[in-house]
């Protein structure tokens, strides 16, 4: 089965308004004749709406770095499933490893986020990946399927087909250390063995899996070459426009 690809961009807690307006202004262009690939752009909240209209009619998907799992209520400084969907995002990352481990989110809550993505059709980028230490003590594959486990807990099938997932190994996030293509790869293909055991093959060949971690212009390719690697998820290499573009011509 053929999956479509997506490149996605993790602005992080990176840019104004003005800035933002300048990329999309920027991007537009470079991107306007690409046919088979999905871009999506997640910016902070702040920035949001600017993407959304600087989209300007273009195929670009929007999404957020985060929610809360709540609808509503007294939780200040958080922001709710249907203030994305209001503001017309698609798509919402989710358990990415600054969550996990720079804020102390846990698999349960990490968890209860992907139940209110269901409940208010917002498609997840589940991300997981294991830390050095885990790595190094072999323990990779178990970490992966432990958070596979936790956060798809409860979700229902049909939904499970339509998540992105991405394989981000804590190790190689924004420090230049990309994963091997063959580490890549494996991990993702264990991901994709985890679904086809638990949802059955149907299901498992619709889940676009990306890797993500230090993907730039130039590795770009060699990622997306390997079988069953779907896309990537980019944080310093989105930040330009010039160098998101590229990473769409792999
Ligand atoms: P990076 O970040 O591309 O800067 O390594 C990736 C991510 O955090 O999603």
């Amino acid at each position: 089965m053929s999956r479509r690809p997506l490149i996605a961009a993790n602005w992080k807690m990176h840019k104004t308004c003005q800035e933002a307006k300048t990329f999309m202004a920027e991007l537009l262009p470079k991107i306007a004749d690409l046919k088979d690939v999905d871009v999506l752009i997640c910016p902070p909240f702040t920035l949001i709406s600017t993407v959304d209209m600087g989209r300007d009619g273009s195929k670009v998907l929007l999404g957020a770095q985060n929610m809360h799992h709540e609808s509503k209520g007294a939780f200040t400084g958080e922001v709710a499933p249907m203030m994305l969907r209001d503001l017309k995002c698609e798509f919402v990352i989710l358990g990415h490893s600054e969550r996990r481990w720079v804020f102390g989110e846990t698999d349960d809550m990490i968890n209860k986020k992907m139940h209110a993505a269901f409940a208010n059709g917002l498609i997840p980028v589940l991300c997981v990946g294991e830390k050095l230490e885990e790595r190094e003590k072999n323990l990779t594959d178990q970490v992966i399927l432990n958070q596979l486990e936790k956060n798809l807990a409860g979700i229902s099938e049909s939904f499970v087909s339509g998540i992105v997932i991405a394989y981000e190994p804590v190790w190689a996030i924004g420090t230049g250390k990309n994963a091997t293509t063959k580490d890549a790869k494996d991990a993702i293909a264990l991901i994709r063995e985890y679904l086809h055991s638990k949802y059955g093959q149907e299901i498992s060949e619709k889940v676009r899996i990306l890797y993500g971690g230090s993907v730039k212009p130039e590795n770009v390719k060699t990622y997306m070459d390997q079988d069953g690697i779907d896309g990537a998820l980019v944080g310093g290499a989105s930040l330009e426009a010039d160098s998101f573009a590229k990473l769409t011509r792999f």
